[in-house]
């Protein structure tokens, strides 16, 4: 099985709120589309999550301001996800969306669902979303961390994240032009300061990354303006980085 992360700096606008970015999206399903075997599809929220989360204070508690919050980030959501799915149809795909609002208090995923789907040769497409949290709080479950759990329940053989910018760097690429590109990691990047993500950005995703590991094979991440890449055979000349 491969699970792959769709994320939201590469097929939204990230600063431009409910803007998607409908071309690179069809080509990054495209070559999802040519991977043989099971899948789950996992994307993110990009301007169609963090700027509203950020205005409307979530993750939080209760209160009259994140209730309306909530209400429109799974809207925002869903919506991003509607576009997926379709785009799945399209191309002939049964992919079925499935929203993590639909979470318990613990903000698991409802993996028998998943698998009911899965065993039927449906295609899950998740997302990360809001949910109710015990303590009288709204949570956050971000696509990586859905990937995450996924990995823990089904140990892909590989786990793929396409996201804005060619792989992990030594430093943000985007303010250090000299940042070099991590093949493979091993020493500890830096991720600098964060703005319109409320998830952690390339941080956060990096610990996940860590973390997933431990239950698969290889995590490929890698620019999903250019998603034909993951399509190159030798290792070697692979532009992305690989932790295997
Ligand atoms: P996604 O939406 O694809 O899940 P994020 O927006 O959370 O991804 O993270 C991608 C961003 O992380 C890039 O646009 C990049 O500017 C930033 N970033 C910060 N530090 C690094 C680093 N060391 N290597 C790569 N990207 C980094
Ligand atoms: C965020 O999901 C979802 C919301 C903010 C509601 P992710 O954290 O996976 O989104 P991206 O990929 O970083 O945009």
């Amino acid at each position: 099985m491969i699970v792959f992360k769709i994320g939201g700096s590469v097929i939204t606008k990230k600063d431009e709120y409910r803007t998607s970015r409908k071309d690179a999206l069809r080509q990054i399903l495209l070559v999802i589309t040519q991977f043989p075997g099971k899948k789950i599809i996992v994307h993110g929220g990009g301007s169609f999550g963090h700027i509203k989360a950020k205005e409307f204070e979530l993750p939080g508690r209760i209160t009259e301001n994140t209730r309306m919050g909530y209400a429109v980030i799974h809207r925002d959501m869903t919506e991003l996800n509607q576009l997926v799915v379709s785009m799945l149809i399209e191309m002939g795909v049964p992919a079925v969306g499935m929203s993590s609002a639909t979470l318990g208090l613990e903000g698991k995923i409802s993996y028998d669902h998943i698998g009911n789907l899965f065993s039927r040769g449906l295609v899950p497409v998740l997302y990360g979303d809001v949910y109710p949290m015990r303590g009288g709080r709204f949570g956050i479950y971000s696509g990586d961390t859905i990937v995450h759990d996924l990995s823990i329940r089904y140990k892909p053989g590989k786990v793929i994240f396409f996201t804005d910018v060619d792989g992990i760097y030594d430093k943000d690429p985007k303010t250090h032009p000299d940042a070099k590109l991590l093949r493979t990691v091993d020493l500890k990047p830096q991720f600098g300061t964060i703005q319109n993500d409320v998830t952690g950005g390339m941080g956060g995703k990096f610990s996940t990354i860590q973390k997933i590991r431990l239950h698969c094979k290889e995590v490929y991440l890698l620019n999903g303006n250019y998603p034909e890449r993951i399509l190159e055979k030798r290792r070697k000349a692979f532009i992305g980085t690989v932790i295997s």
